[in-house]
């Protein structure tokens, strides 16, 4: 099966621009870069040009409506770091420039084998002298800091002089549109200048964040060949205010002749490296004297080891082939690797929810990590177990004196979510990290990782269920859990959602297997954890009385779970009211409260708890619940429609899964949300990936 996504067109088109810089971004799990065009766009045209670091951020402040109390008035937004993709080249004074000729001919290549983006041109200049461009980007699995650009022109009937202008930008700015909520609100200027120097092999800029105080490092190296012949560089200058370095080239060509420029670029950080300026410069003189073509190389190698775990086919259907392989590969790209970091909702694609994790992660790509990367997929809970102390920290805030409370939306690991009936409401995402934790450990079998971390998270998390109800005399003594939202944000700050209900009860029996385990199979290490978190044999009877009680809501008339205790006493919704244009915008449009108090859903929620617990519910159930919430539920979360099409699989309504499959495949490349230009929507790619496994083929743990 053809692992290559391709894009054919003429002339330089506005509408597509930002649709291709996600659709061909170069990411590694630590490095991110848009597809942005190395000669830049025309000044009216809207671009996102970014090079994003994986969990490297700066904190704004975060203006609150009302100063009230323990709210979060600062939030982390992820970087666009630096820029070392720009490359300017002159013919005769002309800068080559796609906007400049509306016929050239250009091909955009996605191979997914050989890890690479490609930009060919065909381009005249203002006197129909032509010129064929063909520029390979790849961001280096093996060598992660490591960024290239392989820029080749040859002149087809070009003779004069060439300019190069190669650019390294120290001091840049995220992208900025007060239109798109899930972008930041403003643009602040986040980086100062640390530091320039030359290096052995070319250049590093330091530049330090105004905020967390964190310093990124990027070192570029230019090498310039004339028909393989290298050219020596011009002139290099520095300019201080932009703190930001031009190396210039200048030569004759001639028809037929080939000119090649490889951009090296590094990025190293002081989160990972405290020495991150001699860090860059050590690896930037590795990865020249290596030379591009073993990372090439290197990057098919690793690459196809990714592919023998992870390739799928469906026999027959092109369009659905090509979205699997590009939504694994996606997958690929945006997954932290090292513990420091996650995986974004946008991966490291653009800056759409401003790089923030959310239960993204753990819901919906994490179970297809531990079925097929399951090192990965370790290095990812690693990051949650790293952050456990922000959790103790945020549960103290709100008011819990024992346990940890994950934030909804972060980076560092701590809460930046802005709006908390949306955001910290959401204490679900405690029992979806603890659910992630205990898949890893039943596919996996690795006790050490129990010992060492998943118990603490597991029994910290239960432990925050455990203080956040109550046994309510009026539910007949049943638990219940009041003013949560659940993973719908069209219904805010409810009472009993069905979903956090049961899964907080599945996370307080994780915990409870954790310990048991942990005390059979190493008890110095379930004394010292014991010790460590004041952990007091009374809880695990109090926790054993909340899993044989806990509430669910129940609608005796309907024989169905409500997704909470109000839900059907909502409003009837009725979409003829709402404008077309507005119906798939409706946070946009209409005050939160009109969206509350209407009965829909914005995704998936209730059903979800009734997929991953099917286990609990018998077949004429989860029907019921499925046909009842196929009415009401809008699709408006990327996070929807592929749960609906497993639990479609599941009941047997073959045509139904089958549509919802094809939907959430698509989605990406089809921009059926029509925000792809932010960034990829990865819990929904992972989506295909669990609609395949878990849907059409039907695998469970829990079964
Ligand atoms: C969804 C959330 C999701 C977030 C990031 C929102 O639109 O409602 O469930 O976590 O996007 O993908």
């Amino acid at each position: 099966m053809s692992k290559i996504y391709q894009v054919t067109g003429i002339g330089l088109n506005e509408k597509n621009l930002q649709l291709q810089e996600t659709i061909f971004h170069n990411a590694n799990g630590y490095i991110g870069v848009r597809g942005t065009l190395e000669e830049g766009v025309p000044a009216d045209f809207d671009t996102m040009r970014g090079m994003y670091i994986n969990g490297f951020y700066d904190i704004a402040p975060m203006k609150q409506a009302e100063k009230l109390c323990n709210l979060v008035e600062d939030k982390e937004s992820m970087l666009n770091v630096a820029d070392t993709q720009t490359i300017e080249v002159s013919f005769d004074g002309q800068k080559f420039s796609m906007a400049d000729d509306a016929d050239c001919r250009y091909v955009r290549t996605l191979d997914m084998e050989k890890g690479i983006t490609r930009r060919e041109v065909d381009w005249s200049n203002k006197e129909g002298k032509q010129l064929h461009f063909n520029i390979t980007r790849m961001a280096s699995f093996e060598e992660r800091s490591l960024f290239t650009i392989d820029y080749c022109f040859q002149s087809i009937d070009f003779s004069g002089t060439v300019e190069i202008h190669s650019r390294h930008l120290g001091l840049v700015r995220n992208y900025f549109n007060p239109k798109d909520p899930r972008l930041a609100g403003e643009s602040h200027n986040h980086l100062k200048k640390e530091d320039v120097h030359i290096c052995e092999s070319g250049a590093c800029l330091v530049s330090s964040t105004v905020e967390s105080h964190l310093k990124v490092a990027s070192a570029v190296a230019n090498i310039v060949t004339v028909n393989q012949k290298r050219q020596p560089s011009e002139v290099v200058t520095y300019d201080e205010t932009a703190h930001a370095m031009d190396v210039s080239y200048r030569f004759d060509i001639r028809p037929g002749d080939e000119v090649r420029i490889i951009k090296y670029s590094i990025f190293t950080d002081s989160i990972r490296e405290e020495d991150c300026r001699n860090v860059a410069d050590e690896k930037l003189s590795k990865v020249v004297e290596q030379g591009i073509a073993s990372y090439y190389k290197k990057q098919q190698e690793y690459l196809k080891e990714f592919w023998n775990n992870s390739s799928m086919e469906i026999v027959g259907d092109r369009d659905l082939n090509e979205s699997l392989c590009f939504n694994m590969y996606q997958l690929l790209q945006s997954a932290g690797y090292d513990g420091y970091s996650s995986i974004a909702a946008k991966g490291l694609s653009g800056e759409g929810y401003e790089g923030h994790y959310f239960w993204d992660t753990e819901m919906y790509v994490l179970p297809v990590f531990i079925y097929t990367e399951s090192e990965l997929a370790k290095q990812l809970l690693n990051y949650r177990y790293d952050t456990l102390n922000q959790a103790r920290d945020r549960a103290k805030i709100l008011g819990h004196e024992k346990g940890a409370l994950y934030p909804w939306r972060t980076i560092n690991g701590e809460e930046a979510s802005t709006y908390f009936p949306l955001g910290t409401a959401q204490y679900h995402v405690n029992a979806d990290i603890a659910y992630a934790f205990k898949l890893y450990l039943d596919i996996t079998g690795d006790d050490k990782f129990l010992v060492d971390e998943a118990a603490e998270v597991l029994v910290e998390t239960a432990r925050v269920w455990a203080d956040v109800g109550c046994f309510a005399e009026c539910k007949d003594n049943k638990y219940c859990i009041c003013a949560v939202t659940g993973p719908d944000e069209y219904n805010a700050i409810v009472d009993n959602n069905f979903y956090t209900n049961l899964m907080a009860r599945e996370n307080i029996r994780d915990a409870k297997w954790a310990l048991e385990k942990m005390k059979e199979i190493d008890k110095d290490a379930y004394d010292a954890l014991v010790k460590k978190i004041d952990f007091k044999e009374e809880e695990i009877d109090y926790w054993d009385r909340i899993i044989e009680n806990m509430y669910f809501p129940y609608d005796e008339k309907m024989q169905i779970y409500p997704q909470d205790d109000g839900f059907l006493m909502r409003k009837p919704w009725d979409e003829s009211k709402i404008p077309e244009e507005k119906r798939h915008l409706l946070y946009e449009n209409y005050h939160p409260l009109f969206v509350y108090r209407q009965k829909m859903a914005k995704q998936a929620d209730a059903i979800l708890g009734m997929l991953l617990h099917s286990n609990y519910f018998t077949n004429e159930e989860l029907k019921r619940n499925y046909d009842f919430y196929q009415t009401v539920t809008l699709h408006h979360s990327s996070l929807s429609t592929c749960i609906f099409g497993i639990l479609a699989s599941q009941i047997g309504y073959d045509d139904e899964a089958y549509k919802y499959f094809s939907q959430s495949a698509r989605m990406d490349l089809d921009d059926i949300h029509n925000n792809f230009y932010a960034g990829i929507h990865a819990a929904n790619m992972a989506g295909t990936w669990q609609g395949i496994v878990f849907g059409f083929a039907g695998v469970r743990s829990n079964a």
